[in-house]
């Protein structure tokens, strides 16, 4: 049976690539009647330090985003990681399992340790160990994720085969990475070769979720784009990384593919185009914002949610930690 899991870091603010690569498929995941586990991946938070009371916050605002996008957590489990210990449980037995070698081919370590991999943490580079948990700990068939974290999913896969491999059993599921639609890698508005981040200094790079319709429809403007009209049909946008972010972005924001969209607009100057985008991203995202605002007036009603999400998540986990260790060999 399918089961879909994905997880967002509660580091720094929720902006567009994270709606467009994940949040927004995940409210379509949730709808098409898939049970699905959403959650807050705290303990993926702290590999880089994070000050405590911001983390609280901004485990809370996801979660307030989370269910502004859409997410019904009647329908949908949300969750957050460090409340169900079996993640760290499973993480531990896949930190043995995963080699060092594995660890050191990803991207997103060599990105973010940088050149002083001596004093990164050791939590940064078992990572991915980590992330294999939060989806093998509930068997997740199906992880929905922006491109950016195809080779996290290729490694899990590689962790459940060797695990399967090693202990002589079948028990954890091969995961399908979900890469789909027209914002899977959603780039800086400034440099449009640059993936959308919540690192880049540059706060006009990104549209962040809490940004106000002024500050949406200013950053779109100031957007770098090229003096080319636009062409009539994707071909056209092949050489020009900035155009084609801008409308892989309009063609997400309103659930039509790039040639819909450009059969619309192909022709246009970006003088025309810009305000269209603007007015469309203000119109589908201030709702969200204006939602988050609002729940995040009573954390504590977001507090229950968590913590009744937790159970639901612990139920499915807790029977796979125990089948764990007992084919591990561990005394229970
Ligand atoms: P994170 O928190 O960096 O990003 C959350 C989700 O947003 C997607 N994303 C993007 N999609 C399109 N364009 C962009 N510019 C962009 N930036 C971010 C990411 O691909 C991701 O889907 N390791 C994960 C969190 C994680 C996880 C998991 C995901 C932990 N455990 C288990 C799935 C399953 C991460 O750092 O995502």
């Amino acid at each position: 049976t399918p089961r879909v899991l994905s997880g967002i870091q509660p580091s720094g603010n929720l902006h567009l690539g994270n709606y467009l690569g994940a949040l927004k498929r995940f409210v379509g995941s949730q709808n098409d009647g898939i049970e699905s586990l959403f959650c807050m991946v705290d303990m993926h938070a702290i590999t880089v330090w994070q000050d405590p009371a911001d983390l609280r916050n901004a485990t809370r605002e996801l979660a307030a985003g989370f269910i502004a996008a859409g997410l019904d957590p009647e329908k949908s489990i949300l969750f957050n990681q460090s409340q169900v210990a079996e993640h760290a449980q499973l993480a531990w037995i896949f930190n043995c399992v995963a080699r060092m070698g594995w660890m050191q081919r990803m991207t997103q370590w060599k990105d973010k340790a940088g050149k002083n991999q001596q004093n990164a943490s050791l939590g940064l580079f078992a990572y991915p160990a980590l992330m294999a948990a939060d989806i093998l700990v509930y068997h997740a068939t199906h992880v929905p994720v922006g491109e950016d974290q195809k080779q996290h999913i290729e490694l899990t896969r590689d962790i459940a085969i060797k695990f399967n491999h090693d202990y002589g059993v079948e028990f954890f599921p091969i995961t399908e990475p979900v890469i789909e639609g027209a914002a899977t890698r959603v780039m800086s508005l400034r440099d449009g070769s640059k993936k959308m981040s919540k690192s880049d200094p540059s706060d006009a790079s990104r549209i962040n979720m809490t940004d106000d319709a002024d500050t949406i429809a200013k950053k779109i403007r100031k957007a770098k784009t090229d003096p080319d009209a636009l062409p009539s049909e994707a071909k056209g946008l092949e050489e020009r990384p900035d155009a084609r972010n801008l409308v892989n972005i309009f063609a997400a924001l309103s659930d039509q593919s790039v040639d819909d969209v450009l059969r619309d607009v192909g022709g246009k100057q970006f003088s025309e185009f810009k305000p269209m985008l603007a007015d469309l991203a203000v119109e589908k995202l201030s709702p969200i914002s204006t939602e988050m605002a609002r729940l995040m007036q009573d954390p504590s009603e977001i507090d229950a949610i968590l913590r009744s999400g937790a159970a639901r998540a612990r139920e499915i986990a807790a029977p796979v930690v125990q089948k764990t260790y007992e084919i591990v060999g561990m005394v229970r």
